[in-house]
């Protein structure tokens, strides 16, 4: 268990691999004094396409190894296991606070559509859990949301794909479903993947200037920040944070990878291997 009133703690960040670095980048820009340590489970990568079921097992794991590490507040960065796990793992761990990106996402689309319409994109299993539908309308009844799968833009956005005629093509094609239902209705769309505001512009391109896109790595930090005032626990440190980052398999990978998605260069030496699936699921 944490010692309760630690703010030296890190702030513990967990993804499914890579992506969730967008959301790392945007707490180290709020809070830059803050400890990190990030957690990419890159060993089940993508849970995008998987159950319910074992991304919460996944996400328990994970969980539980970081608890384990000491941290003072826990951040699930992947949306498709904030979808699911937020709440399981608030009853796991009363002790520290849980915070996952899909309340804050659906707190900006719900200040920033003005028509009342709103789309969301997002993996196929965050879609079918309806985490953002529900989440938007438990914050706003008198608006509307449709919600659409687009797992593909995951593999774009590692491969370092995020512009050119052929991208266009292919964001073109996938959005498509989502344009011909209501395209000419929302003027909201979330990016509900850590890895879609990579293509961004594209996706701006295609929905159009009038459609404002909103990702929910800015307001995450700022939900972390006031988490962290709430409980007394902001780092009081004049001096930058350290950052210190744990994956499940190839880190080699991960390094590479990283380049799309963080601020910095992150070197091997800096990268643990960690094995979490041997971990129970109960504290
Ligand atoms: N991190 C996931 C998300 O934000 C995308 C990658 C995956 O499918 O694991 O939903």
């Amino acid at each position: 268990m944490n010692v309760v009133g630690d703010s030296d703690l890190p702030i513990g960040v967990f993804d499914s691999g890579v992506g969730g670095l967008t959301v790392l980048n945007a707490i180290r820009e709020k809070l830059p004094n803050e400890n990190l340590v990030y957690l990419g489970d890159t060993a089940r990568v993508p849970y995008g396409t998987k159950s319910a079921v074992s991304v919460t097992r996944y996400a328990e794991q994970a969980a539980k190894a970081l608890i384990e590490r000491k941290i003072k507040l826990l951040v699930i960065a992947c949306n498709t296991a904030s979808a699911v796990a937020v709440e399981p793992l608030q009853k796991l761990y009363p002790q520290i606070k849980v915070m996952g990106v899909v309340g804050p996402g659906a707190d900006a689309s719900c200040q920033a559509t003005k028509n009342k319409h709103i789309g969301v994109i997002a993996t196929e299993s965050t879609v079918s859990n309806q985490a953002y539908q529900n989440a938007i309308l438990e914050r706003r009844s008198d608006v509307s949301v449709v919600a659409y799968p687009c797992s593909l833009f995951v593999a774009l956005a590692e491969e370092g794909w995020h512009e050119g005629a052929l991208v266009q093509q292919i964001v073109d094609k996938c959005l498509e479903p989502l344009k011909a239902e209501n395209g000419s209705l929302i003027d909201t769309l979330v990016l509900g993947c850590t890895h879609f505001p990579a293509l961004k512009k594209v996706i701006s391109e295609v929905m159009g200037e009038d459609v404002a896109l909103v990702d929910s790595a800015a307001t995450t930090a700022h939900a972390v920040e006031n988490g962290l005032k709430e409980s007394g626990l902001l780092n009081k440190s004049i001096s930058p944070g350290n950052v210190e980052f744990l994956v499940t398999d190839g880190p080699e990978r991960f390094v590479r990878v990283a380049k799309h998605f963080f601020k910095d260069e992150i070197s091997m030496a800096e990268i643990q291997q960690i094995d979490i699936q041997h971990f129970g699921n109960a504290p």
